[in-house]
């Protein structure tokens, strides 16, 4: 490894958008984390160059500032690490029981917490999302994760009455850059703890927090080669993924990368979790609790600057509430703080990439081009850096593209409905179906609304909350298979006989 290297706060994004912002920071947020020059690979318990010596830089998409190089992995050193993942998984992971695995998960869940103002900082100024939502929702859940699954690793036995499953063996992981730590959880604790070790690659934008957790494994005295981490894009992943020695990919990402994925896994009997795109509707009936109602659509959409795959981006409104709503969406907006992602006052922080704010402007392009309504409060963006401000469109029909694409930005397309058959119909009016959101003040409604709606989460009466106990998970083109809870034990498990259609 180069010598530590730190990194000090680059020029921060100084201009606001919204009237009443102030830049103050906290000392504790003043962007102060050790940041090193150049990242290696983590495989076999060790840090260590690619092969081929390639590096990738890492952006910072508040300043554009260029963070660090990260090791860039070939195909052989995918091999290298899913050998180490297979001598684990043989010799020291696979036969340890389920007790002494938990104590490793309890240790990394604890070291997590410990260490929780330094990831989130780190993973605020490698993604641009607000350190409020890093320090209150992505760290923490993180932790949580590796503490729930650690609690399941002596007891998978009792998970599924009937049948006992054994671990799958070595699993590939691809993840993306929206929530990079806490996809890295997500993926990693259920896996350990059924006994299976992993291969893991996190996006090529966003790998500082994986290779920080990977120095958490380190003090955790995780066995080597448990689990792997290599860093780089797409071929990387694609690497990955039709490596003979992996057993299962789990992927989160794109639907159309899950697509090739499936293709190329294809009567290779490997195993397969997709957990791909939405278009999430959120659906808002004229008994609600208007004003929290209001909140939720705030928090549903403008979420992680909407780089959420469940992110409730289609507002389905009751005709009857339609313009009250709207008044009062829009003047809430006119109050969310865009700017910098360390303050800890800011609503909305930096676009993730570049790559992604086109996308985001080419889509709301389309959207007036198609005639809808465009609405974004007045304001100055910061000059430098990627930045969109709050966005919302009305006279959306359902056969606009912004009422079908996943625009992944703080865009939202409202439209509106009469009857609550009429919801339901709009809701599933897409090739999506991970989550949904129903504001009613009748509980006969939201369990009518729950059976029907095609999505694997109804949130009823608030949105976009996650606990480890509760299985995620789309149908149709958002994907196959649960992660969280129970359920999410079975994608880590292989069963004989006939349970595993079950
Ligand atoms: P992506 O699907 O290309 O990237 C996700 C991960 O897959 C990254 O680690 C990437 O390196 C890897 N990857 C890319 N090509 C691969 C391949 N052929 N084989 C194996 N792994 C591969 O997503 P991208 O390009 O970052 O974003 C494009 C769009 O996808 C976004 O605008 C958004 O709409 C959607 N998206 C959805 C996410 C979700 O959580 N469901 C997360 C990220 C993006
Ligand atoms: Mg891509």
């Amino acid at each position: 490894m180069a010598a530590k290297d730190t990194v000090a706060a680059t020029a921060r994004p100084s201009l606001t958008f919204g009237a009443t912002w102030k830049y103050a920071p906290a000392p504790e947020d003043s962007g102060q984390v050790r940041i090193e020059a150049r990242y290696g690979l983590f495989v076999a318990g060790k840090f260590q160059p690619a092969k081929a010596g390639r590096t990738l830089p890492v952006v910072e998409p508040a300043t554009e500032a260029v963070l660090a190089e990260v090791a860039h992995a070939d195909a052989a050193d995918v091999d290298r690490a899913v050998a180490a993942a297979r001598r684990a998984q043989q010799r020291v992971w696979g036969p340890m029981p389920g007790a002494h695995r938990a104590r490793y998960l309890y240790r990394i869940a604890r070291l997590i917490q410990e260490r929780a103002r330094e990831l989130a900082v780190l993973e605020t100024r490698n993604g641009g999302k607000p350190i409020r939502e890093s320090r209150d929702v992505d760290v923490p859940l993180a932790a949580q994760h590796f503490f729930h699954h650690a609690g399941w690793a002596d007891k998978v036995h009792l998970a599924f009455p009937g049948a006992v499953g054994q671990p799958i063996g070595v699993i590939g992981q691809v993840i993306p850059w929206n929530f990079p730590l806490l996809m890295a959880a997500w993926k990693l604790a259920p896996a350990l703890a059924c006994g299976n070790t992993v291969v893991l690659k996190p996006a090529e934008t966003t790998p500082l927090t994986a290779l920080r957790l990977a120095e958490i494994l380190q003090q955790a005295d995780l066995p080597e080669g448990v689990v792997n981490i290599v860093c780089g894009d797409g071929g990387t992943g694609a690497a990955l993924v039709r490596h003979p020695g992996i057993d299962k990919v789990a992927f989160t990402g794109s639907t159309e990368v899950g697509k090739e994925i499936q293709r190329t896994l294809a009567g290779t009997g490997k195993d397969l979790t997709l957990e791909l795109g939405g278009k999430a509707a959120h659906v808002v009936f004229e008994d609600c609790a208007v004003d929290q109602a209001v909140e939720g659509v705030v928090r549903g959409i403008f979420f992680n600057q909407g780089h959420v795959c469940c992110a409730g981006s289609r507002l389905l409104v009751q005709e009857s509430l339609h313009d009250l709503f709207v008044e009062k969406l829009l003047r809430r907006m006119e109050r969310i703080r865009v700017g910098d992602p360390l303050d800890k006052n800011t609503d909305l922080g930096a676009i993730h990439s570049r790559a992604q704010l086109d996308k985001i402007r080419g889509l709301v392009e389309s959207g007036v081009a198609e005639g809808c309504t465009l609405h974004q409060p007045a304001g100055a963006l910061p000059a430098k850096g990627y930045w969109y401000p709050p966005t919302a469109f009305t006279g959306v029909g359902p056969a606009h593209r912004i009422a079908r694409e996943e625009i992944f930005g703080p865009v939202l397309s409202i439209l509106t409905f009469r009857t609550p058959e009429e919801a339901v119909e709009k809701a599933n009016n897409t090739p999506y179906g991970l989550s949904a959101g129903v504001w009613t003040d009748k509980g006969a409604r939201i369990l009518w609304l729950a059976e029907r709606l095609r999505a694997g989460v109804v949130w009823n009466n608030t949105f976009n909350r996650f606990d480890p106990a509760a299985p995620f998970g789309g149908y149709k083109e958002s994907g196959f298979g649960r992660e969280g809870g129970r359920q999410g034990l079975r994608a880590y498990l292989r069963f004989s006989g006939s349970f595993r259609q079950g």
